[in-house]
């Protein structure tokens, strides 16, 4: 008995000094390679990265805050939304060129950094929320660019708030990117730009391949099936491989998948960003179309929208 108690006590201990050392460590800091991108003042330069940030790679979509958004409002990139997930509270950046509470005193390199490395400012690995890694040196210039001229407002984003386990997963497994391949892309209608484009600019594949709930790719690529449970209805990402029967823009022709995009958001709670693609250019839709029609079929079929019923009006006693 006596015995046992004993162990008990070390295992305890030693999960103590575990954890404590944990709390004091968690945050790590990461050398990674210089990346040499510096911004421009260059005007076509400059509107390609507002583009790029409230349109294709919707930057926006996160880095503004939500009751700015319900105002349709996609500036001024202020940040202040939460992410809540079991390993904590995130809380999203300010990235306005205000000084003391934004980027205004981050240098080209450590926002390039960011972008690239998914290091922080300060060094530090970031969550995988963002995965823009292998873009190219001049989109990374462009969006630089365009930070550099946003309005500087002031809100302090308090910094995320993290559980034990959180903790844990930051300290052992939260990682910069390290094998990065820096894409050349020479901007046209094919669809290999079009594949540029749906992996890296505009992040397509994040929604629309299937992921497990620690956020690691297991469907066929654009076969769509992930799932949202939101206030008003199920939602699930759409088959978007040329598959005859359940590939939802098997049947569309071009005129049709660019007009799908120029109508924008149809339904109110859909996560797909629809305000920022609505942007994406005719030349850049069509190399989206060519490149998503060149893709193996695969049949999985897609119930994208599931209502909720709607609460009563009046409860009922
Ligand atoms: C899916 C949500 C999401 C999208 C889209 C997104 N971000 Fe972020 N971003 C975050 C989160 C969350 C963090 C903080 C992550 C952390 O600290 O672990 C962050 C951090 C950053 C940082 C680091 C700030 C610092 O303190 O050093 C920069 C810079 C940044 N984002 C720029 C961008 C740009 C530019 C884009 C578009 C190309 C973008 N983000 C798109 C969620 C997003
Ligand atoms: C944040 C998640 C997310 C991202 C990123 C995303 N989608 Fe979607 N997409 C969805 C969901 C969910 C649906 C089903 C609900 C809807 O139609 O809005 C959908 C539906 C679609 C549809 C079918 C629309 C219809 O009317 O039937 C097309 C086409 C599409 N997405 C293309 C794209 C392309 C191209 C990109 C990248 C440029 C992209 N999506 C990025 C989540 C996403």
């Amino acid at each position: 008995m006596k015995k046992t108690l004993k162990v008990f006590a070390i295992i305890i201990g030693i999960v103590l000094v575990f954890l404590v050392y944990v709390q004091f460590t968690f945050k790590q800091k990461f050398e990674v390679p210089v990346t040499g991108i510096k911004a421009s003042s260059d005007s076509a330069t400059i509107a390609h990265g507002k583009y790029l940030v409230l349109g294709a790679s919707h930057c926006y979509a996160c880095h503004t805050n939500d009751s700015l958004r319900a105002l349709k409002l996609k500036e001024p990139l202020m940040g202040g939304n939460v992410y809540k997930t079991p390993f904590g509270n995130f809380n999203i950046p300010n990235i306005t060129m205000d000084k003391e509470t934004g980027i205004g005193n981050f240098s080209d390199e450590q926002l390039a950094r960011a972008i690239r490395y998914n290091v922080n400012h300060e060094g530090f690995a970031m969550a995988g929320f963002m995965s823009y890694n292998s873009m190219s040196d001049e989109d990374i210039t462009a969006i630089i660019s365009y930070l550099r001229t946003t309005t500087p407002v002031r809100n302090q984003v308090p910094e995320h708030d993290l559980n034990m386990l959180g903790k844990v997963i930051v300290r052992f497994l939260i990682k910069p990117y390290e094998e990065v391949q820096v894409s050349k892309v020479v901007p046209d209608s094919t669809a290999e730009y079009g594949k540029y484009f749906a992996y890296t600019l505009g992040q397509c594949n994040s929604c629309h391949t299937k992921r497990d709930k620690l956020g690691r790719f297991v469907g066929q690529p654009f076969a769509g099936g992930f799932e949202w449970d939101m206030p008003d209805a199920k939602y699930m990402s759409a088959n978007l491989t040329p598959d005859d029967t359940t590939g939802r823009i098997a049947h569309w022709g071009e005129e049709v998948f660019i007009q799908r995009f120029r109508a924008g958001r149809l339904l109110e709670g859909s996560p797909m960003p629809w305000e920022g693609y609505q942007q994406i250019s005719d030349r850049d839709l069509k190399a989206l179309y060519k490149f998503f029609n060149s893709l193996e079929p695969v049949k999985n079929n897609t119930v994208t929208y599931v209502p909720k019923p709607k609460e009563p009006a009046i409860a009922e006693n």
